[in-house]
């Protein structure tokens, strides 16, 4: 469910137009040959020590001290305080829940643009009490958009009023069809040190006619987010609900340094594509405290799409996924994938609470991805009526256009999964790697499936790995010797 896919995509995967068995074959069969012969030189770096990728900038280092931190702090650093203090009523702002606001806002940052270039400094842009409907509308470098208790942005019911603009390069045009999407309803490209904040305000994308536009297939570009920021960093995002977004919900791209914190992120469990938090070729990202429902996955972990994704190569790594919790009775928890071709290295998922979900964690790739999802932890989830509480899948069939690569394999390597309990399962766990690339280094400890019938098997499918203190059983792959297994937990 990440990827907007237009009905009639469904309808082919429902078997309208299935190749042929023998078709099939040969195509599995070209395609296995032609993998042999990239599997010396795929784009995978290379291990080191205890099933992880070399070192590189790690979290501590990013938060400068020598131990793991067990805070977003250091993700983040606070600016100078704001020299001007402005409320959007100042720019002829009306909080009356149906006058446009869209000149308002943007007149508003420009002011905050001009005095910046003046007197340097940054603004800070209040909103007060009251419902303030508007379209798009871009952010600044040193500026803090401020919520007020009881303020509420509403995003406006006129398409007109979220423009199109280019579509990601991560992403090429196959999702973004015609070449464009919509703009974000918050938008930021090229910024630093944004703060997004308040006295529990609420920003709600009304995102109802949007997701409406789509199940009627009117829709000719992609839906905007409710908050999008690329190029940007040192930016934190806290103390707000965000709701109701047209697509995904928040969406930090090409981003670095961000911190999404005490966040509430919410859509209707039937709204299609509302993901709460997608860290996107984005590297030290922390997310904490945030409860999320959605019509998709809570948090997913995305670089890109298949060979636009490859070309781009902007990995997302050292991510921290803490203390989420949330509902999604369709989609996935924690995801990551589907889109991962630039890669997705060093995250960990901790203190996650899953509720009344189709998956707990989730790992999504494809052939034609290319890419690699590398050293992921995963400790202390628990997880009530979830149904599949840990799944690796494949071969969703989702690609931007006809030109990707199917020899275009994901690499999958050290991924480390413990202290887990899920009650009320439906299935034991599901792992299906790729033909030809399975994954390797999948650990698993203290991994406890409750509710479970008494015939219920772990699936496996091209992954290899240990296991110790799993029940039930797991599959004979991850059952292999752990020193051989590059398992090592810490
Ligand atoms: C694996 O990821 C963790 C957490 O991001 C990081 O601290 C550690 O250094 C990584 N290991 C390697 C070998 O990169
Ligand atoms: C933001 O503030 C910093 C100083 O804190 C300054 O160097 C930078 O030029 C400012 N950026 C903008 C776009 O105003
Ligand atoms: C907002 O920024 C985008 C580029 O990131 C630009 O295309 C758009 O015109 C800007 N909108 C406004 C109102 O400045
Ligand atoms: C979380 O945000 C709410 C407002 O949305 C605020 O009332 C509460 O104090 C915040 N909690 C923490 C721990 O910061
Ligand atoms: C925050 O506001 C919502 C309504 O917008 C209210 O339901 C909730 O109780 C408030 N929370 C706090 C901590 O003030
Ligand atoms: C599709 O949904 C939109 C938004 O609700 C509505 O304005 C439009 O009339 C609908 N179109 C069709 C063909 O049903
Ligand atoms: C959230 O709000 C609480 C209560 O006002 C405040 O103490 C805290 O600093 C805020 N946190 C962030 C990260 O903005
Ligand atoms: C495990 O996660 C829960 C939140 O789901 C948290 O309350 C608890 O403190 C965590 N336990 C440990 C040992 O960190
Ligand atoms: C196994 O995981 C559960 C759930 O996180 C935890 O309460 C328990 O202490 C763990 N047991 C061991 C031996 O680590
Ligand atoms: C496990 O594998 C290691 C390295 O491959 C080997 O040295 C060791 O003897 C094996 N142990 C068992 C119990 O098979």
């Amino acid at each position: 469910m990440d990827v907007e896919k237009p009905l009639w995509g469904a309808l082919s995967q429902g078997g309208l137009s299935r190749p042929s068995w023998p078709f099939a074959l040969l195509l599995l069969t070209v395609l296995a040959v032609l993998s042999l012969q990239i599997t010396s030189n795929a784009v995978c770096p290379t291990w080191a020590g205890g099933g992880g990728l070399r070192q590189e900038k790690t979290l501590s280092s990013a938060s400068g001290g020598d131990s793991q931190p067990t805070t977003c702090a250091g993700f983040f650093r606070e600016g100078p305080e704001r020299k001007v203090v402005m409320s959007v009523a100042d720019f002829g702002g009306v909080g009356d829940g149906t006058t446009s606001n869209t000149a308002a806002f943007r007149r508003a940052v420009e002011h905050a643009v001009r005095l910046g270039k003046e007197r340097g400094g940054g603004a800070r842009l209040n909103v007060p009490r009251g419902r303030w409907v508007t379209g798009s509308f871009n952010l600044t470098s040193n500026f803090t958009l401020f919520l007020e208790e009881g303020a509420v942005i509403l995003g406006s019911q006129d398409p007109k009023e979220w423009p199109i603009i280019e579509a990601l390069p991560s992403y090429g045009r196959g999702r973004e069809r015609l070449g464009g999407r919509h703009i974000s309803l918050i938008h930021g490209d090229g910024l630093n040190d944004v703060v997004i904040t308040g006295e529990n305000g609420t920003i709600d994308g009304q995102g109802k006619m949007w997701w409406e536009m789509w199940w009627n297939r009117t829709l000719k570009h992609t839906r905007g987010h409710l908050l999008e920021l690329m190029n940007s960093n040192n930016i934190l995002i806290s103390n707000l609900t965000f709701q109701n977004s047209p697509f995904w919900t928040i969406h930090p791209v090409y981003c670095s340094n961000i911190v999404i914190k005490n966040m509430t992120v919410l859509a209707p469990l039937n709204a299609p594509n509302t993901d709460g938090i997608d860290p996107d070729s984005s590297t030290n990202v922390c997310i904490e405290d945030c409860y999320i429902e959605s019509g998709d996955d809570l948090v997913a972990v995305k670089s890109g799409w298949d060979q636009y994704g490859i070309g781009i190569a902007r990995p997302s790594s050292n991510i921290i996924i803490r203390g989420v919790s949330g509902t999604t009775p369709t989609c996935s928890g924690v995801g990551i994938g589907s889109e991962m071709s630039g890669g997705v290295s060093n995250v960990v998922v901790e203190n996650v609470h899953i509720r009344d979900s189709a998956a707990g964690i989730r790992i999504k790739t494809d052939k034609g991805r290319g890419g690699y999802v590398a050293n992921i932890t995963i400790s202390n989830i628990t997880m009530e009526r979830v149904k599949i509480p840990i799944r690796f899948s494949r071969g969703a069939n989702d690609h931007p256009d006809e030109g990707w690569d199917p020899k275009a394999v994901p690499r999958v390597k050290g991924v480390f999964i413990s202290n887990v309990v899920s009650r009320d399962s439906v299935r034991a766990p599901l792992l299906e790697g790729i033909e030809d690339a399975p994954y390797e280094g999948i650990c698993m400890r203290n991994v406890t499936v409750l509710g479970l019938g008494a015939s219920a098997k772990w699936s496996c499918e091209f992954v290899s790995g240990f296991s110790d203190g799993v029940s039930p059983v797991p599959c004979p792959q991850l059952q292999s010797n752990r020193s051989a297994s590059s398992c090592s937990f810490s």
